[in-house]
């Protein structure tokens, strides 16, 4: 079985991507995921906040909630401390993991203004990053901006990204849009190569006994890859980007799933949290094993056979399969 798949102008070994996380902030367990398998790995983010306000950066990251315990007493969870403050120390990280990996290494910044920070893209084009992949984390919570001005905002802020730079670039969006395949389209159009799909936005929570609104990032559950499934389906053939699915991809049965909608890549990062970096090797022998049982020879004849258009039924993916979906519980009870 050929695992070898095309993601953003790049060949890589295998569909398994490891997503921006606190692996992937250090060389050690960078290290450790390329050993495990991992075809590419995307960097932490630099925060808009820390371009423009360097001495801003460890309380934001504190703020974030990224330094207290996720989940960390069941899984494999490394030293937040130095997770991902400063510019320079990002470009330092980016220029070692760029020296000391063979696979292809993404840089990621996320912001969600059109400022001068994004002429920083360029540092890290610089820094020898193979690729860029821009999270545009926007809650639109003004009530008072229409659909229409979020979306010209983050057109504008993927346009200028692409003028500040010649590598590839990804774009990480959330699935809130009122048409997001249309969307997609226009990502494209002003210059992402790729989608990411999606951010999972961190709700926040109240304390009861403080009355204070926290912070509360819970890793993902498997069921949350039926969001990125039909969209990934729907956009493959018809938005002209490569398409990397992000949130409840854990295992091998996630993957297969998702390139046959259509995905050049699956990105991990809640289940090498939970299992650590050696999960990619048992991922990508059960992708390799699903593939080859059923006389399928590569990844590229895999990919998109079962998205919209080529299914019988496009309507699946669609409000035709909310009806079905809702009879076939009744028939069950
Ligand atoms: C502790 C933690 C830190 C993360 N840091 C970043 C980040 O810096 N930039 C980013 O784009 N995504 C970040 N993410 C989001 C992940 O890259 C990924 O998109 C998300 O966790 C969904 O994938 P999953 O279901 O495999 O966890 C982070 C996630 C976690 C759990």
């Amino acid at each position: 079985m050929d695992l070898t798949t095309d993601y953003l102008g790049l060949t890589l070994a295998n569909p398994i991507v490891a997503s921006s996380s606190p692996l992937t902030g250090n060389i050690e367990s960078l290290v450790e995921l390329q050993e495990a398998g991992a075809a590419a790995v995307v960097l932490p983010s630099l925060f808009e906040e820390q371009v423009e306000h360097e001495s801003f950066a460890t309380d934001y990251t504190i703020d974030l909630g990224f330094d207290t315990n996720v989940e960390a007493g069941s899984g494999y969870f490394p030293e937040l401390d130095s997770y991902n403050t400063g510019t320079d120390w990002y470009l330092d990280k980016l220029r070692e993991a760029n020296r000391e990996l063979r696979i292809p290494v993404i840089a990621s910044l996320n912001g969600a203004s059109d400022g001068g920070w994004v002429s920083y893209a360029d540092s890290l084009e610089d820094a020898g990053a193979d690729a860029i992949e821009l999270n545009i984390y926007y809650v639109a919570a003004d009530v008072g901006a229409t659909g229409g001005e979020v979306e010209d905002r983050y057109l504008r802020l993927v346009e200028h990204v692409r003028q500040a730079i010649s590598i590839p670039l990804a774009v990480k969006i959330g699935p809130y849009f009122s048409s997001p395949g249309n969307m997609g389209r226009r990502l494209a159009s002003a210059g992402a190569d790729g989608l990411v799909l999606f951010n999972r936005f961190y709700q926040p929570d109240i304390d009861l006994d403080t009355l204070e609104v926290t912070p509360d990032l819970v890793l993902s559950s498997p069921a949350e890859m039926r969001l990125i499934l039909r969209w990934i389906a729907i956009m493959y053939g018809r938005v002209d980007a490569d398409l990397a699915a992000t949130s409840g991809v854990h295992d091998a049965e996630g993957v297969v799933k998702l390139i046959l909608a259509g995905a050049n890549v699956a990105m991990l990062t809640s289940a090498l949290l939970i299992h650590g970096p050696e999960h990619i090797r048992t991922v990508l022998d059960g992708v390799d094993r699903w593939f080859t049982e059923r006389d399928y020879v590569s990844v590229e004849q895999a990919r998109g056979s079962v998205s919209q258009r080529a299914v019988a039924d496009p309507g699946a993916f669609e409000r035709a399969n909310y009806m079905k979906t809702l009879l076939s519980y009744a028939a069950r009870s």
